[in-house]
């Protein structure tokens, strides 16, 4: 055989090899070495060499380097195909054409969204944002908002006790007390936080949640000024057709009280959304405020509950499972 009929049989079954391409790394090295390897078919080449006459070597020789070259060139385009540093490292096959794995990005949670909304727009009206303990004594949660002793939310099933005397507060209204105290009138001020009850864990309650309480203090103030300023707010964070209602009734801190109920169409029903009133004066002279000159409003919402109806939400308890179908959904 001359040296041009071996190089044609080389790259003959060196088509065949890269028609039938290994994808294993393992087994494209061994392909490797079946044509480059010490003693693979191009140096088999080479060493026929020696039988020919020493005129025809040179040219002979070159043409098993070009051969050679390209044969190179050809392996390691095929295999940069099947194999990339990845599979290389890792023994793996490796899927350039695949897709990447989507960028996932958070969310702000659906309570803090609720109350974002909240505070900006009672901020575009002039209120202040406020903040008060979470331990609490029984004074600020209870008797100074003129709760008495045999008040239902100072039932053992309702509270929970640190101490004698001592509480994890039960609604946000604690903090009306501390911003009058601390605080000369007037006051326009939200206070957003976390509030705790010792109720069984259902789809409508849980142990903790959160509440927003509003206090204005000022002198002249009215019932009317309270009903415009929830009127408002209604209409901004729930729509500007909502349909509401003030309805009477009772709190201990405020007299006269009322609450408000929005219209709910899905559900066909009144849902009851905040307590509101004016201050009563017994509360006032708790801090030491002249009822006969300074009057005031308060109100106190449920987080939960506002973004509940919002987004027609049946189960308190998913805002505290961090399920993530759930929480992508805001
Ligand atoms: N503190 C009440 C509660 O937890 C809510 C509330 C009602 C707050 C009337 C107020 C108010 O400021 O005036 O249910």
């Amino acid at each position: 055989m001359t040296i041009n009929e071996s190089i044609e049989s080389v790259r003959k079954s060196f088509r065949t090899d890269l028609d039938s391409f290994p994808s294993d790394p393992k087994e494209i090295d061994s392909l490797r070495s079946v044509y480059f390897g010490r003693k693979g078919l191009i140096a088999g080449l080479y060493i026929s060499l020696a039988d020919l006459p020493n005129n025809e070597k040179p040219e002979a020789g070159q043409s098993i380097n070009n051969f050679k070259k390209k044969l190179q060139t050809d392996f390691d385009a095929k295999a940069s195909t099947v194999i990339d540093v990845a599979s290389t490292t890792h023994n793996q096959s490796f899927d350039l054409s695949l897709p990447g794995f989507p960028i996932t990005n958070g969310s702000i949670h659906p309570l803090q969204q609720t109350l974002d909304e909240i505070k900006s727009i009672f901020k575009s009206v002039g209120f202040k944002v406020a903040y008060g303990p979470e331990i609490e004594d029984d004074y600020h949660n209870f008797e100074a908002l003129n709760i008495p002793k045999h008040h239902p939310a100072r039932d053992m099933q309702d509270t929970f006790f640190v101490k004698d005397n001592i509480v994890l507060r039960t609604h946000t209204s604690n903090v009306q007390i501390h911003l009058m105290e601390e605080r000369e009138p007037p006051l326009r001020y939200i206070v957003p936080g976390r509030v705790y009850r010792n109720e069984s864990v259902s789809y409508k309650s849980y142990c903790l949640f959160h509440q927003i309480e509003g206090l204005f203090v000022d002198k002249n103030v009215s019932m009317a000024d309270l009903k415009g300023i929830l009127e408002y707010f209604v209409k901004q964070f729930f729509g500007e057709s909502t349909v509401m209602r003030f309805r009477p009734s009772f709190f201990p801190f405020t007299e006269p009280s009322a609450e408000v109920d929005i219209w709910d169409k899905k559900r066909g029903k009144w849902m009851e959304i905040l307590g509101c009133g004016m201050i009563d004066p017994n509360v006032f002279e708790n801090v030491g405020y002249d009822s006969s000159i300074w009057h005031g409003y308060a109100f106190g919402m449920g987080i939960e509950r506002m973004t509940m109806l919002k987004y027609g939400i049946d189960d308190i308890r998913l805002f505290y499972q961090n399920d993530i179908r759930f929480l992508e959904q805001f």
